[in-house]
């Protein structure tokens, strides 16, 4: 459920989020997501939800009530798996922490946190309306209200060293829990940073100096006991995010809200979806027509293919080729496997497995671009 508005617009971000000075029609939006759910029961009867993830934009702006009204309306229409996975995305303020026990009682039972950075000085140069110590008091209230919690962190800033990134690293890493993500910042196009980046007044960390604060990193998290599972997140064994993992292992999904995507079988083709990006034009939608669905694509056995190679390499349990053969009768051709493992750029994990290795993963595209490419008709299990 992507809900799509935030306080502000941070100048690196290029989700869709959107600020409104003058406030926004709670109850329109309420209305148009239980309108845009119904649809999707339609779309998707019969399955039971595993798991339910809010994100943004800034899912801590919603209502105790409108987040409570959601979660009853997919427990009427569904069956959703018991103890499975609520998580809420969060950003770190006082105001919003204060409201982390409404959301508990709502049925949320995992936050996740945007903390970005523990340094003052850094979270305004990101733009972010908090302090560290508002983030810190934030996670503290998000340990002892819920079961489960994350927070991000942005590294790779400008001008950051690798001592600057192992202190602040290491204080992260006593504030976690069980689950950290930590990415680093990409100049998206289209924003503030992007602009300042091209004027090159603003240098991030690139090549020799990237690989040394991408290693520090498993170092550190893997010595703290939680170990990369995915590109950017890290998790000690059995805490990784099962919404997450759906999407990496290519499983089922609705995509509620605006520019929401989904991905579901029906009569065994999987469909591709995605919503208006629009808030008010995708409620408008929604209002006349039940759903802001734009786009809804059939995808070929290959493109299903490509999709589930593109995810399934970003995990350190790799990808499982011969679930990919079942489903799409394709895998990628054996040449390949044997050039990229000689170059130490992918594994093979037991018969049937395949993942990026610690340098593959820092040139992942290209390693996924030459898989896709050598895509041939399946061979037998155990023979890739
Ligand atoms: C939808 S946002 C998070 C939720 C919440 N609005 C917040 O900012 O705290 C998801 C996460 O993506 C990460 N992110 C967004 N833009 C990024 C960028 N350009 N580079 C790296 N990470 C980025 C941030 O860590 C952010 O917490
Ligand atoms: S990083 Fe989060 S708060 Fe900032 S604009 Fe993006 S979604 Fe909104």
């Amino acid at each position: 459920m992507h809900w799509p508005f935030c306080a502000s617009k941070c100048p690196y971000c290029d989700f869709n989020s959107h600020v409104r000075v003058g406030g926004i029609d709670e109850a329109r939006f309420l209305a148009a997501f239980l309108k845009e759910l119904e649809h999707w029961v339609t779309l998707a009867p019969g399955r039971t939800v595993t798991s339910i993830f809010f994100g943004g934009g800034t899912p801590s702006l919603m209502s105790t009530h409108t987040v409570g009204s959601v979660l009853d309306a997919i427990g009427r229409h569904w069956a959703v798996e018991p103890g499975a996975e609520i998580t809420l995305e969060a950003n770190p303020s006082s105001v919003e922490a204060g409201r982390f026990r409404g959301y508990r009682a709502a049925g949320v039972n995992r936050v996740s946190l945007g903390v970005q950075s523990l340094d003052d000085a850094q979270l305004r140069a990101l733009g972010r309306l908090h302090t560290s110590q508002e983030a810190r008091a934030a996670i503290n209230v998000a340990r002892g209200t819920f079961e489960r919690f994350s927070f991000d962190l942005i590294y790779a800033r400008p001008g950051q060293s690798v001592d600057a990134w192992r202190a602040e690293l290491g204080q992260a890493l006593d504030l976690a829990g069980k689950h950290l993500s930590l990415y680093q910042l990409t100049i998206e196009q289209g924003t503030p940073f992007a602009a300042l980046h091209a004027r090159g007044k603003l240098v991030v960390p690139d090549g020799d100096a990237a690989s040394a604060l991408y290693e520090l990193t498993q170092e550190m998290t893997e010595r703290a006991g939680l170990p990369a599972y995915e590109i950017s997140n890290h998790a000690s064994p059995g805490e990784e995010s099962r919404h997450n993992l759906t999407y990496w292992r290519y499983g089922e999904y609705a995509g509620i809200g605006p520019g929401a995507h989904g991905r579901v079988i029906v009569d065994g083709v999987r469909r591709a979806t995605s919503t208006e990006r629009s808030p008010e034009t995708w409620a408008a939608l929604v209002e006349a027509e039940d759903h802001g669905i734009i786009e809804d694509v059939a995808l070929s056995r290959a493109e299903e293919a490509d999709e589930a190679l593109l995810m399934g390499v970003r995990l350190t349990e790799g990808i499982d080729l011969s679930r990919l053969a079942a489903r799409t009768g394709l895998s990628p051709g054996r040449r390949t496997i044997d050039e990229l493992a000689e170059l130490q750029l992918i594994e093979r994990l037991g018969a049937d497995r395949l993942r990026a290795t610690a340098s593959g993963r820092m040139v992942l595209n290209e390693v996924v671009l030459r898989l896709a490419q050598s895509f041939e008709p399946a061979r037998a299990a155990g023979n890739y």
